[in-house]
């Protein structure tokens, strides 16, 4: 029985495309990555054979390039063993391109059903409609605005009148924020059984460069991993980098960030400001709404306490809040209110620039629209410039103007949206595109552009873009600020086709 008991077990690694799966009998699941996880759940629920399989949010905690490796081996199985899939998901996305039939609940309750084509061309309770109208999407006209499901009006009206931060006159030269060749690469020992372990190393970010201008949203895609909060927390001096510059423009004076000390440190410090990815574990549970907001003040010794109350007031109106939460805790309040109260204090010192990092990933699909919108509001009224990190290209697509692709801690390609979104040239900025499951019913999932999983190894890249470890690629300038990580042989006429 053991050996039988095995051989189905091989049987159903081997299904769900295993890479090897007898060594997978020596294996605990911490050693694999989280698709392979994924991966060994489906085979385990196939070992029985079921008529049904149900997938409750099979892939929420997936990048999305393993995302659509799930997907596409979920439709394929379903297929082959002619199995029912009952699959539970918040993504419109991922119901777009999976489902045959769709179930809408909200508090518990049944509130639209019927096959996939009336739900999308044809949806008719409230609720459905306002979640489609809701949630990005890469079809989106020009100028279009999302409705979230509850606005959170950003008050600027008093910003108008001129109390708000004055509007650099004649504003510097070039670019507010330059990153040259900045490389970062962490060392970690592993402390055995026995004394520390050989240390091993990773070159988390390679030779980034970024170019920010004021006013403008610079979006920074990638999976996870590849290197994004690592390149903003060294712009926030947060991080040490091993090599590189940055050069902050603070009103013509060119600064070299990475030398800044003391006061001048604490200067650009008010300048520049973080908008954290998780509003749940950001906040200090133990200080109210009023000390969050109000310490940036505290720390930076701006203003006495009826100065700092009138600035927190303003804060709380521009972020759409009420300032009879200001004595509450974070505890009390949503995943969305929470973010905004992170986004009043990242506001409180007046900053130019502001570096977001998944600053919606945390937060729920409903709620996602409004903390855009608000970022969206607030740029304008307050002249901010954004970096904005991001995995989720719909909602990069949404709010940046210009987009850096990151893979493996390089910047592979770098464009304008409307151009990388139209014709992007790079192989792994083609793979994340074609994984991204769109709500709509015309663009289904093209699972042959993800290279079978090999897309994120820079090694498997096709010429010219392949990266192997013999040679440094460059930035090849395809031009009007399209620049792609190439071979410089490589036929430039070629790459733009
Ligand atoms: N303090 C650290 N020590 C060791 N490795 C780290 C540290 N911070 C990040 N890394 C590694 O560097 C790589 C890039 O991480 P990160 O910048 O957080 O990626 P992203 O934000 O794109 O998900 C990852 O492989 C991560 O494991
Ligand atoms: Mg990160």
């Amino acid at each position: 029985h053991q050996a039988q008991h095995l051989q189905h077990g091989l049987a159903a690694l081997r299904l769900v495309g295993f890479p090897d799966p007898v060594k997978a009998e020596h294996t605990y699941p911490f050693e694999l990555s989280g698709g392979l996880r994924q991966r060994a759940m489906i085979a385990a629920a196939l070992v029985c054979r079921p008529a049904l399989l149900v997938a409750d949010e099979p892939t929420t905690a997936l990048d999305v390039t393993i995302q659509a490796q799930i997907l596409q081996l979920v439709q394929q199985l379903q297929g082959e063993l002619r199995m029912a899939v009952l699959m539970i998901t918040h993504d419109l996305g991922i119901v777009a391109n999976m489902a045959d039939e769709v179930v809408v609940m909200y508090h518990g309750k049944v509130m639209e059903a019927g096959p996939i084509e009336d739900i999308f061309r044809d949806p008719r309770h409230p609720y459905l409609k306002a979640l489609m109208r809701a949630v990005p999407r890469f079809n989106m006209a020009p100028g279009e605005r999302l409705t979230p499901i509850r606005e959170a009006r950003a008050v600027t009206d008093h910003l108008a009148s001129g109390r708000g931060r004055p509007q650099a006159e004649g504003q510097a030269e070039g670019p507010l924020l330059t990153v040259r060749n900045l490389s970062k690469r962490f060392v970690t020992r592993h402390a055995g059984w026995f004394g520390s372990q050989p240390a091993s190393q990773i070159l988390a970010v390679d030779d980034v460069s970024l170019e920010v201008n004021a006013g403008e949203c610079l979006g920074v895609v990638g999976e996870s991993g590849c290197g994004k909060t690592t390149t903003a927390k060294m712009i926030m001096r947060a991080i040490t980098p091993d090599s590189g510059a940055i050069v902050f423009n603070d009103r013509g004076t060119p600064r070299n960030v990475l030398a800044l000390q003391g006061a001048e440190l604490f200067a650009y410090r008010r300048k520049v400001q973080f908008v954290f990815q998780d509003p749940f574990s950001s906040l200090n549970p133990r200080m109210t709404a009023y000390d969050i907001v109000s310490e940036p003040l505290v720390i930076h010794r701006i203003g006495d306490a009826d100065e700092r109350f009138a600035r927190v007031k303003e804060l709380m109106a521009l972020v759409g809040l009420d300032i009879r939460f200001l004595r509450r805790y974070p505890h009390s309040f949503s995943g969305g209110q929470r973010q905004r109260i992170g986004i009043a204090r990242a506001l409180a010192l007046g900053p130019e620039l502001l570096l977001c990092d998944e600053p919606v990933s945390a937060l729920d699909v409903s709620v996602q629209a409004q903390v855009l919108n608000l970022l969206l509001d607030l740029q304008s009224a307050l002249h901010l410039t954004y970096i904005l990190i991001s995995h989720n290209l719909a909602v990069v697509n949404y709010l940046a103007g210009r987009v850096a692709v990151m893979c493996a801690g390089r910047v592979v390609e770098q464009a304008r949206h409307e151009e990388l979104f139209r014709r992007p040239v790079h192989p792994y900025t083609r793979a994340l595109f074609a994984a991204v499951p769109d709500p709509d019913l015309d663009r289904k999932l093209d699972f042959t552009a993800l290279m079978e999983g090999k897309a994120s190894n820079p090694a498997a890249w096709p010429e010219p873009f392949r990266l192997d470890g013999s040679r440094c690629l460059g930035m090849l300038d395809l031009g009007d600020g399209h620049l792609v990580r190439a071979s410089e042989n490589a036929d430039l006429k070629e790459l733009r086709a």
